[in-house]
């Protein structure tokens, strides 16, 4: 029954080259280091490169490099850095919205943090957890090189077992937000590049041989059986594995492969099934001979059939919204979990049950926090806009992300779609590009939708005829797009002339629309940028997309304004895109009523009661 391919996967994994670390990593026993860290500006990577261009820790001549933070190799050598004497920055936190000095900066920033640790067994392996740092980041430990991660978004470790020592260790972490052609994202974006230590840091202690992944969801096809996948990373990989579901006394055990891996299938009759309405979570034990974890699981099957999108086997409509990662009273980064119930308090006040987390892996605590408060999610890897589709480097660098997000949020029940790109211009190297995402997505977790936000093609005959037949749309689960018709096409009059022609018979999604309002400035509903102006287009938009008939849900944009680099028109944009239903200020825009009111319309009949759990044959 088990129902997790098992043989592509473990390929997949070891294409990836993925690092082991132990999974649930900030659930774990160990040191938070999150804090006041000592910081260096350095605009020109003197700590990092040589005048000649010569990176120090490649060239293992440790005398220049700022990772070796201060220890003199002799008196009279020249030291021309000092953290002790250097200031701090909150960690975790972007560094543009904590320094004035910062706001626009994009460059290296030089992190140090000291601490003390003793292991509770010699035999312990320690690892350095970050939930993410943008965009690059070089980690050492008392000198030593660690390791290397790109990837602003994702969480990342590296062992530390070997130099760790109990006493005076020096953490120093160099973070680069530069942008890069060939980087995932590439240069141009909509949002602020918040650079630095962005997410929680932690010093995880696990057993010599530990649980390394877990993946732990109905069996496809079923909704009364449950498929685990455990994978132990160690010394000792074959061990018996239990799984213990004590609410429900049901428990299963296993051996593992000498691959460390096994696969499990636990009955479990009468389970209650996650869901919007009745987001119910499992208290859930994966016990190793040498290591344990406990999370709290909720399990749902989701598919699509025809038009339908289906929850637990019933049609269900995306009341959504998209979502930056910003907590715009703050203006900078969320990244805690008071910004999560922020946001999802936000959206559940607009009577969503549905967001897209644009345009990149968001931090934990959101995915964790929509499992309790019943909120599905769509998550995304930044493939945004016009990447280098070429280039092995950068579509390495995006199957990375993917990995790093699927592993992370693989077990949480919210998370029904996996976005692989946004708005990218349809070309072959493209589509070709995409398709691997999307197949590497299937691969991870056969058990979710995968999608894309496409784009809209305009009959070149007749201005407001749509087209939607973008090539991708072949492989992916829902025919998802983004259109900005009353906005950057047109104003709000045209919005009910439009008519579609949509290639593909699946579920439409309708990935963005919206326009800019500056809150609190009203005029005409033809007036650019006033509230009037933005709710005429959700006025005119939403019944516009009601005559599409494989019409699924939408996620507009967005739920309230956020920075971006792009907007620079002054006293009405001044660095925010003011496509949010909410303003800068927290106060709501006329728009967001009418969105509100168009999903109290839409709310599941009845959406007190989950449908029954299936008769046992
Ligand atoms: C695009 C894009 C968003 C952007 C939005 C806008 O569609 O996906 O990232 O912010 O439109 O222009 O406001």
């Amino acid at each position: 029954m088990p129902s997790l391919p098992t043989a592509s996967f473990l390929l997949l994994m070891s294409a990836l080259t993925l690092r082991a670390a132990p999974a649930n990593a900030f659930l774990r026993p160990g040191l938070n280091l999150n804090g006041q860290w000592r910081q260096i500006v350095d605009p020109y990577d003197t700590g990092f490169y040589d005048y000649r261009m010569h990176a120090y820790d490649e060239a293992a001549q440790p005398s220049g490099g700022f990772f070796l933070d201060q220890r003199p190799l002799a008196e009279t050598d020249l030291i021309e850095y000092s953290f002790d004497a250097s200031p701090t920055l909150a960690v975790p936190g972007d560094w543009n919205s904590q320094e004035e000095r910062l706001f626009y900066y994009e460059g290296t920033v030089w992190y140090r943090r000291q601490f003390d640790y003793t292991p509770s067994s010699s035999n312990s392996r320690l690892f350095l957890c970050f939930g993410a740092a943008n965009y690059e980041a070089d980690v050492y430990l008392n000198g030593h090189k660690l390791g290397h991660h790109v990837g602003g978004f994702t969480p990342f470790s590296f062992e530390a077992t070997a130099v760790l020592k109990p006493k005076g260790n020096s953490l120093v972490v160099r973070v680069n937000n530069q942008r890069h052609r060939d980087g995932v994202p590439t240069v141009m974006t909509d949002w602020w590049n918040y650079g630095g230590l962005t997410r929680d840091v932690r010093l995880v202690e696990a057993p010599a041989t530990f649980i390394a992944d877990n993946a732990i969801h109905l069996a496809s096809g079923t909704r009364d059986h449950i498929a685990i996948r455990v994978r132990l990373d160690g010394a000792r990989p074959v061990q018996k594995v239990t799984v213990t579901i004590p609410e429900l006394s049901l428990t299963a055990g296993t051996t593992t492969g000498p691959d460390g891996v096994a696969l499990l299938d636990l009955a479990a009759p009468g389970i209650a099934l996650w869901s919007p309405e009745h987001p119910k979570l499992y208290t859930v034990s994966v016990a190793a001979e040498t290591d344990g974890l406990t999370d709290d699981i909720g399990f749902r099957t989701i598919e699509v059939r025809g038009h339908e999108i289906l929850l637990n086997g019933q049609p269900v409509f995306l009341r959504g919204i998209c979502v930056h990662e910003e907590n715009p009273l703050r203006g900078g980064r969320a990244y805690s979990l008071a910004d999560a119930s922020q946001l999802l308090g936000w959206a559940r006040d607009l009577n969503c049950n549905f967001l897209r987390l644009a345009h990149y892996p968001h931090n934990e605590h959101m995915a964790r926090l929509a499992d309790k408060l019943g909120l599905l999610l769509w998550e995304e890897i930044p493939v945004y806009w016009a990447v280098a589709w070429d280039n092995p480097d950068t579509l390495a660098n995006a199957r990375a992300q993917l990995s790093e997000l699927i592993g992370r949020d693989q077990n949480r029940a919210s998370v029904i779609i996996w976005s692989v790109a946004n708005e990218t211009p349809v070309s072959e190297a493209r589509t070709r590009f995409l398709r691997t995402l999307i197949d590497d997505a299937r691969t991870l977790d056969g058990t979710r939708l995968v999608s894309a936000a496409m784009e809209v093609r305009t009959d070149p005959a007749d201005s407001a005829h749509k087209i939607v037949d973008d090539p991708l749309g072949e492989f992916t689960d829902l025919q998802s797009f983004n259109e900005y018709v009353g906005w950057y096409d047109g104003m709000p009059e045209k919005i009910n002339r439009v008519r579609w022609t949509i290639a593909r018979d699946k579920p439409v999604i309708i990935s963005e629309f919206g326009a800019d309002a500056v809150q609190g400035m009203h005029a005409s509903a033809s007036t650019r940028f006033s509230e009037e102006f933005q709710e005429e287009v959700y006025r005119q938009t939403l019944p516009m997309l009601d005559k599409i008939p494989q019409f699924r849900g939408c996620t507009p944009w967005i739920l309230c304004d956020f920075r971006s680099p792009r907007r620079v028109l002054p006293k009405i944009q001044d660095g925010w895109n003011r496509k949010g239903l909410i303003g800068e200020n927290g106060l709501k825009k006329k728009a967001f009523e009418v969105l509100k009111a168009y999903y109290a319309d839409h709310l599941r009949p009845p959406e007190a009661a989950a449908p029954p759990p299936p008769k046992q044959p």
